[in-house]
C-alpha cells in the first residue's frame, strides 16, 4: 500500500493506492461527517465491483444510491450529467453528500463534472478502475465533458478529496485497455523520470502481467510525477503541457479517423514517436534514445507506425488545426534527453512532413 500526497493547499488530497476496494466504507468515513452517497458507475464495472463497493460503503453507516450510465465515451454527455442532476435532486443529496466516481476515465470525467456543477460543487472521491485512469484521469482534477463539435469542451478543474486505487481491479480490465495505460506510464518517464524509463525497460512484460508488486510501484510514480506537475501548474497555464507530449500527432490521428481506428493509448505511442524523431531531426535527441523508445512502446504492444491508409497532406493539415496551436504555430512537446521535455512552437513544417512520411514506411 502506498499513499502520493497531492500538495494544492486547501485542495490537497491523497492517492492511496493498493487498497482493497471492500476497505473503501471505513476510510471514507474517516473523512466526510455526510452521510448520502452517490455511486456513479456503469454496468460493466457495476458487473464486477458495485456490490462490494456498496456493501462497504453500507456497513459503515453511508446510505447509498447508485447511478449507472451506460458504457462509453459517447456517454460523457451533457445529456447524461442532467440525467445524474436529477438523481441527486431525487436522492435529495446535499453538500455534504459524497459522489463516488466508480470507473474508469469516461466514468471520472463525468462524475467529477456533475460533482463540480451540482449545488456548486459536491465532494467527490474517485475510484479508477482502468490503467488511464489510475496513472492519469483521476489525478490533477480535470473534469469534462464532451459536446458534438468535440472532446472535453466543456469541464472544470475541480479536485476530488480523495483518489482510492485498487490494483488488483486491473484482473478484468481488457489487455487492451492495459496496453492503452501503458502508453501514459512510458510518457511519464520520457518527459519526467529517466530512471523511471529505465525501470520500466526491465519490467515492461512484468507490468503487461499485471504482476501487482510492479504495478504498485508503477501507479504511485505516475501519481507522484503527475502530482508534481499539477502541484506547479494546477490549472494549465504553462508547465501542466508537458503531459501533452505525444498527444499533438496522437490527437490528430485519433480525429482524422473518427476516433475509431485508434485507441487514445496507441494514437499517443505513435505521437511519442514522431515527437522523438522530431527532436531527432531539430539535432536536439539522440538516435539512440529515440531508438529506446521505440523499441519500449513495440515491447509494451504499443505500435510505432501510422497505417497506411491516411495521407501525410491530411494529418499535417489537421495538425494545423490542432488545440494546441498557439499563434498559429503548431506547439510540439520534444524531448531534449530522457526525462526531460520542452515546448516548442517552431518546428518547421518540412520536418513535421518528413517524420510523418517516415512513420508510414
Ligand atoms: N481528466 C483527465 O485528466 C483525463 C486524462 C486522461 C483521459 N481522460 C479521459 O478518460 C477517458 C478514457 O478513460 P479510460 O481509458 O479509462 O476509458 P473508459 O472509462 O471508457 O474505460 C474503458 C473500458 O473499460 C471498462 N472498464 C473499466 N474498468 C474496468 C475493469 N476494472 N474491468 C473491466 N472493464 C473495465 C469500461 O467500462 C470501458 O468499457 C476519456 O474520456 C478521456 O478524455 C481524462
Ligand atoms: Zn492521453
Amino acid at each position: 500500500m502506498k499513499t502520493v500526497k497531492v500538495g494544492l493547499r486547501e485542495k490537497s488530497y491523497d492517492i492511496l493506492i493498493g487498497y482493497p476496494l471492500d476497505e473503501i466504507g471505513g476510510i471514507l468515513k474517516k473523512h466526510t461527517k455526510g452521510i448520502k452517497s452517490l455511486i456513479v458507475t456503469n454496468p460493466t464495472v457495476a458487473g464486477y465491483y458495485l456490490e462490494t463497493v456498496e456493501r462497504s460503503l453500507q456497513k459503515a453507516g453511508f446510505q447509498v444510491f447508485v447511478a449507472q450510465v451506460p458504457d462509453g465515451e459517447e456517454h460523457k454527455s451533457q445529456a447524461e450529467a442532467s440525467k445524474l442532476y436529477a438523481k441527486c435532486l431525487e436522492y435529495r443529496l446535499e453538500r455534504e453528500s459524497i459522489i463516488v466516481g466508480l470507473g474508469g476515465g469516461v466514468i471520472g470525467d463525468l462524475a467529477g463534472y456533475v460533482a463540480a456543477t451540482f449545488m456548486r460543487g459536491l465532494p467527490i472521491v474517485q475510484v479508477p478502475t482502468t490503467l488511464v485512469a489510475q496513472v492519469d484521469s483521476s489525478v490533477g482534477g480535470k473534469v469534462a465533458v464532451n459536446l458534438p463539435e468535440g472532446k472535453n469542451l466543456v469541464g472544470s478543474f475541480y479536485q476530488p478529496f480523495l483518489v482510492y486505487i485498487d490494483l488488483a481491479v486491473l484482473k478484468t480490465l481488457p489487455v487492451e485497455e492495459i496496453e492503452v495505460g501503458m502508453a501514459e506510464v512510458i510518457k511519464y518517464g520520457i518527459i519526467l523520470d529517466k530512471k523511471f524509463l529505465e525501470y520500466l525497460e526491465k519490467k515492461i512484460e512484468k507490468l503487461r502481467e499485471l504482476d501487482m508488486q510492479v504495478l504498485e510501484r508503477v501507479v504511485a510514480r505516475c501519481c507522484q510525477l503527475k502530482a508534481g506537475v499539477v502541484k506547479k501548474d494546477e490549472r494549465e497555464k504553462g508547465l501542466r503541457a508537458i503531459l501533452n507530449f505525444g498527444h499533438t500527432l496522437g490527437h490528430a490521428l485519433e480525429a482524422l479517423t473518427d476516433y475509431k481506428k485508434y485507441k487514445h493509448g496507441e494514437a499517443v505511442a505513435i505521437g511519442m514517436v514522431g515527437a522523438c524523431r522530431i527532436a531527432e531531426k531539430m539535432n536536439m535527441f539522440k538516435k539512440e534514445a529515440r531508438d529506446r523508445v521505440e523499441h519500449l512502446i513495440e515491447k509494451a504492444g504499443l505500435p510505432a507506425r501510422i497505417g497506411a491508409e491516411l495521407s501525410v497532406d491530411s494529418i499535417v493539415q489537421v495538425l494545423s488545426l490542432d488545440k494546441k496551436v498557439r499563434a498559429g504555430r503548431v506547439r510540439f512537446v520534444l524531448p531534449e534527453r530522457m526525462g526531460k521535455v520542452v515546448v516548442r512552437n517552431d518546428v518547421p513544417e518540412d520536418i513535421v512532413r518528413d517524420v510523418v512520411t517516415g512513420l508510414m514506411e
